[in-house]
């Protein structure tokens, strides 16, 4: 097994991606321990794995904006596993509605900052004394494709993702001698309740995601959270140990293959942020 006996803690574990992440860690052998504001949905996914053989454990109530909660569940993961060897950033979202300049409002701003940016660094910083004493650790930090290779305007959104790809080069700059890796996921667009907050489930929806596979990802579909869950096992484990300070983008052959310039998705009519 890919992860035997390692000692994770997945943000944003109790859905979407971070879930499919959990999933596949214990099922590679790791320790897992779930961070997510939704506590109860937390347990849930710890139960569905502990009674299938896994170790997967929640500690509380984890907002990754809120420093004592953060430093909680760190201190507990060591004080009952003795270490911390992966930290999966996945915690992350946006507000509903417009993040265009025509809209947005600094209060907006400062919460989506608040959210992808300063949590994910909350997170690292409690982690990484622990790491250093054990001269190891695995920080897959995710971003969005959109930061660098926008289709629709959400600018607290993307300004905080591209910020958190600088900490990734950053870090894993200065970590590097202390054995500690630093890397990221840029997801394309992949079918989650992430999308919730852009546009209802519904007919509507569904019509729109087929269309952007169609027309707009080189593979032809939507992306599935198990997908992302392949590339953070890469990352996390040890076939990755010559890698670090890169971002994987994970859309189908988006971003690389093809520009937005004058695609679907960046045409007023199809937009669904930028009506
Ligand atoms: N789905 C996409 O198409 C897409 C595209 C690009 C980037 N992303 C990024 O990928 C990551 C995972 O997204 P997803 O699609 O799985 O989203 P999701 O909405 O399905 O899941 C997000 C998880 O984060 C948790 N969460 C939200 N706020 C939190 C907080 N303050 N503290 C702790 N937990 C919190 C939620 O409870 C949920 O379990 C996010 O960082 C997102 O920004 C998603």
């Amino acid at each position: 097994m890919l992860l035997n006996q390692r000692i994770a803690i997945v943000t944003g574990g109790s859905n979407g991606m971070g879930e499919a992440i959990v999933k596949k860690f214990a099922s590679e052998g790791a320790i897992v321990v779930i961070a997510d504001i939704h506590v109860d949905r937390a347990i849930q996914v710890a139960n569905e794995i502990n009674a299938t053989g896994g170790t997967c454990k929640v500690f509380g109530k984890v907002d990754i904006t809120d420093k004592n909660q953060v430093q909680y569940t760190v201190q507990e993961t060591v004080k009952s596993f003795g270490r911390i060897d992966i930290l999966i950033n996945c915690a992350g979202g946006v507000l509903s509605g417009n993040g265009t300049s025509d809209n947005i409002t600094m209060d907006d701003w400062n919460k989506v900052l608040d959210l992808n940016l300063n949590g994910t660094m909350n997170m690292i910083l409690e982690v990484l004394p622990f790491m250093k004493a054990e001269g190891y650790g695995k920080i897959v930090n995710f971003t969005s494709m959109g930061a660098f290779n926008p289709y629709s305007t959400v600018l607290h959104y993307h300004a905080a993702k591209g910020a958190i790809e600088s900490v990734t080069a950053n870090l894993a700059f200065e970590l590097a001698p202390q054995g500690i890796y630093v890397n990221s996921v840029a997801p394309g667009p992949i079918r989650t309740t992430f999308w919730d907050k852009l546009m209802p489930p519904g007919e509507e929806r569904d019509r729109f995601m087929e269309n952007l596979a169609e027309k707009e990802v080189p593979l032809g579909r939507m992306g599935t959270a198990e997908d992302i869950a392949g590339v953070a096992l890469f990352l996390s484990s040890s076939l990755s140990d010559f890698v670090t300070g890169e971002k994987i983008n994970v859309g189908g052959g988006m971003g690389n293959i093809i520009s937005h310039n004058s695609t679907y998705l960046s045409s007023k009519e199809n937009s669904i942020i930028n009506k």
